[in-house]
């Protein structure tokens, strides 16, 4: 496989590697950390590797693509210098003739397509989507029924997902959202290729845990969600309050609000950028071991968040058809593609009743400040709205207000 850290230093097999460790003094372990995490060398090793290759520091940042911002700024002003280099030294790409997308399925406000999404974006229409949500494979060794490879070299998967993102970027509108789901350590990388080209709005964590402790490590607890807009602003953003947090077996208080209880806003809590409220999916019907469907309350969350009905929503990847089924149920029109089998989202179509009453049990629970639940368990024993309405009037200087005893 090709690893530019490894070209750079002339490496094509393991005897070269060993080869280069001796003569340079760097162990095979450490060149292995160099070019497999995709690391710039420290730099006693960076003065082993240069007078060993003969390499000038700045050949060596262009060979491993590692550029610092002084050189970048180096190329910036000499670029007609370098492009004219460069394109006389391209050939015309032959052009590929593109066949025709045929959906594989389509409903009143969608349409899906089992094909790689790549290709497929580059068949739709430049800036013509309101909202992207992706969740794509996240590279761990996971058996997918399409069988695409999920244990690809961090080289091969950053260079397959720059491609996807771009892709995205394209399809995406002015003011439009683009949102994407991974575990932390893609996301960064997916941070530095979006901030060129998008503005940052939020990078969200969704409180799950995904994997077991780790030893000498802190214990992975959340995904992150990527929420970037095409231009300086959303187009879109449709605020949700959610109730506020309370001790689940009695409904108390959980924290002392002190005198600003009757200051909360009885629409409930301004939303956050971390989400302790998305249940991992462990039995849904439709999860199957390598579905990965993710919680119709997050697709909720974000479609009705960043757009409106009408709007146009894209997944690149399908997966079980959870955005495609919310989409359609909040009445947005959809574009998906799955790669793999589509038999699950076929089914979900059939059964989007049951999904419609998850979805609508899931608005119940919005810009409240207690759900119904939680109102019956308080009422009597803990502080409502109403009832510090009732114990303001009753008292002109509302500093005095006397909390609810809380048992
Ligand atoms: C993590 S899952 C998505 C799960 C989905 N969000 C859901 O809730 O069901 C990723 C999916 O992307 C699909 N996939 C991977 N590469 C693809 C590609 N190039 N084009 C389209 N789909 C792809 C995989 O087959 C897999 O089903």
């Amino acid at each position: 496989m090709k690893n530019n850290f490894y070209l750079a230093l002339n490496i094509h097999n393991n005897s070269d590697l060993k080869a280069f460790a001796k003569t340079s003094g760097i162990t095979v372990k450490k060149l292995k950390y160099y070019a497999e995490e995709m690391i710039f060398p420290n730099i006693t090793d960076l003065e082993k590797i240069l007078s060993v290759t003969g390499l000038t520091d700045l050949e060596f940042q262009l060979k491993t693509g590692c550029l610092d911002s002084k050189l970048k700024q180096l190329l910036a002003d000499n670029s007609s210098k370098i492009s004219e280099i460069i394109a006389s030294d391209q050939h015309d790409e032959m052009e590929i003739k593109q066949e025709p997308f045929e959906p594989v399925f389509t409903t009143k406000l969608g349409t899906l397509y089992q094909n790689d999404s790549i290709k497929l974006m580059k068949s739709l229409p430049r800036e013509s989507v309101d909202l992207i949500f992706a969740d794509p494979p996240f590279n761990l060794d996971k058996s997918y029924e399409s069988g695409i490879n999920d244990k690809l070299t961090k080289q091969e998967y950053l260079s397959w997902t720059e491609e996807w993102v771009m892709g995205c970027v394209n399809l995406l509108k002015e003011g439009g959202s683009l949102f994407i789901w991974n575990i932390p350590v893609w996301n960064t990388y997916i941070s530095e290729i979006l901030n060129k080209h998008l503005t940052l709005r939020h990078w969200i964590a969704a409180d799950i845990k995904y994997r077991l402790p780790i030893q000498n490590k802190l214990y992975p607890s959340h995904y992150s969600l990527l929420y970037y807009t095409k231009g300086e602003k959303p187009t879109t953003f449709n605020t949700e309050r959610r109730p506020l947090e309370v001790c689940r077996h009695c409904a108390g208080d959980i924290r002392d609000y002190g005198g600003y209880k009757d200051k909360l806003n009885e629409l409930g809590i301004n939303l956050t950028d971390v989400w302790y409220d998305i249940p991992p999916v462990r039995h849904s019907k439709y999860k199957t071991r390598s579905s990965n469907e993710l919680p119709l309350k997050l697709l909720d969350r974000v479609i009705s968040m960043a757009s409106n009905e009408g709007d146009t929503v894209f997944d690149p990847f399908g997966g079980s058809g959870t955005t495609f089924i919310v989409s359609e149920i909040l009445n947005r029109k959809w574009i998906g593609c799955e790669i793999g089998p589509v038999d699950t989202i076929k089914a979900r179509f059939e059964d989007i009743t049951f999904h419609e009453k998850i979805i609508s049990d899931l608005n119940k629970d919005k810009n409240v400040l207690f759900t119904e639940e939680t109102r019956r368990k308080r009422e009597g024993k803990h502080w409502l709205p109403e009832t510090l309405q009732i114990k303001r009037k009753n008292n002109k200087n509302t500093d005095q207000i006397e909390m609810f005893p809380e048992n």
